[in-house]
């Protein structure tokens, strides 16, 4: 039997609710693939904050650096919102990923065609819409020094060194070369020196990739081309502002927030997270949509534990409940046949799998 350490980290608003059936989902596949999974629960972001006045205590950063694997849910809430910035939940997170060393996340927004109507875009538009944005994760404006703000003025620094780009290119293109082997990097190469360093380094690491086609793109541009034709995209390589703002379009754009996960890997110990956040207006009430988090835990199967078929089975269990027409609320208008809770939704994808 083989043992795996997570360290899991529930956070804030709907972020316990909907790790608890991710949980669930994975016992459940570790009972068929013959894995042992052993928790470590640890706190992070505003809960991490009322206990330890920290929103990463040590001991979630320790633990995650021993555990195989971080599945996390969700950090945030008013609550917390008018704390120093270094004590913000949010700073929790970009601590861990730093200590970790996640500089890669991926986030996929595909289409689910059951839920082609719950996008805002045409379905025509979306049909077979399937995206990667590879994202850098642990450099650019959000760890650039120095920052500053005073009272009548402030500034921040975007910086990358040639390594820390030629390291995300290379997950870039390896990750096209498993899906269309196109790589669309996006910038703002008509403004930005980083932009420019960046076309450098992703030009001559794309040399090693004759199969993969390389495209730049302005960000602007690709913003827009995002909802006018996203079936032209296939891997979007981007720093790391560009690629949080651009993934957050792109999983609107597929209709189906609740349902994206992602991963943040590269370093030490991968992150695996949904790619919502913590919703803490619906927190508590048994509606939220925990399908991001088990497809979460499915991609954690995947790339720290290496177990394919797991996650794949996790994977075809929750496209079966969907196609069966089982809704949580937030989607609830497209398709339902019956309208789940979110442990009603892990239930029954947990007897999916068992079957
Ligand atoms: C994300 C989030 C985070 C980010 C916040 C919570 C710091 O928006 O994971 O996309 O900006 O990276
Ligand atoms: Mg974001």
């Amino acid at each position: 039997m083989k043992r795996y350490k997570i360290c899991v980290i529930k956070g804030d608003g709907i972020g316990p609710e909907i790790v608890d059936e991710a949980i669930k989902v994975l016992e459940a596949t570790s009972l068929k693939f013959g894995l042992e999974m052993e928790y470590d629960y640890k706190l992070m972001g505003g809960a991490a904050y009322d206990v330890f006045a920290e929103p990463l205590p040590n001991e979630t950063l320790d633990s995650a650096l021993s555990s195989d694997a971080v599945l996390f849910g969700a950090i945030g809430g008013a609550k917390w919102d008018n704390l120093p910035r270094d004590k913000r939940p949010e700073s929790g997170l970009l601590k861990l990923r730093k200590g970790l060393e996640a500089f890669a996340n991926l986030r996929p927004a595909v289409i689910y065609d059951e839920l082609v109507e719950a996008s805002t875009i045409k379905p025509e538009v979306l049909r077979d819409v399937d995206i990667l944005v590879v994202r850098e994760l642990t450099g650019g404006i959000y760890f650039g020094q120095p920052r500053e703000k005073t009272e009548d003025s402030a500034f921040n620094t975007m910086t990358y060194t040639r390594a820390e780009i030629e390291r995300i290119a290379k997950i870039g293109f390896e990750a096209a070369l498993k899906r269309k082997k196109r790589v669309c990097m996006v910038d703002k190469a008509n403004v930005l020196e980083t932009s420019q360093l960046w076309r450098e380094v992703v030009s001559e690491v794309a040399k090693r990739y004759p199969d993969v086609s390389l495209e730049f793109m302005y960000v602007d541009n690709a913003a827009m081309q995002l909802v006018r034709n996203p079936r032209q995209f296939d891997v979007i390589l981007t720093e790391n502002l560009f690629g949080d703002i651009l993934s957050d379009e792109a999983s609107m754009v597929v209709g189906s927030i609740g349902l994206l996960p992602s991963a943040s890997m590269g370093g030490k110990v991968g992150i695996y997270e949904p790619i919502h956040g913590s919703a803490p207006d619906i927190a508590g009430q048994g509606i939220a949509n925990p399908i991001a988090t088990i497809l979460s835990a499915a991609m954690m199967l995947r790339y720290a534990l290496n177990e394919e078929k797991a996650a794949t089975c996790i994977e075809n269990a929750v496209k079966t409940a969907l196609s069966q027409g089982y809704r949580t609320k937030d989607i609830a208008a497209y398709g339902a046949k019956e309208i789940c809770t979110t442990s009603e939704i892990g239930d029954v994808i947990v007897k999916i799998i068992e079957q």
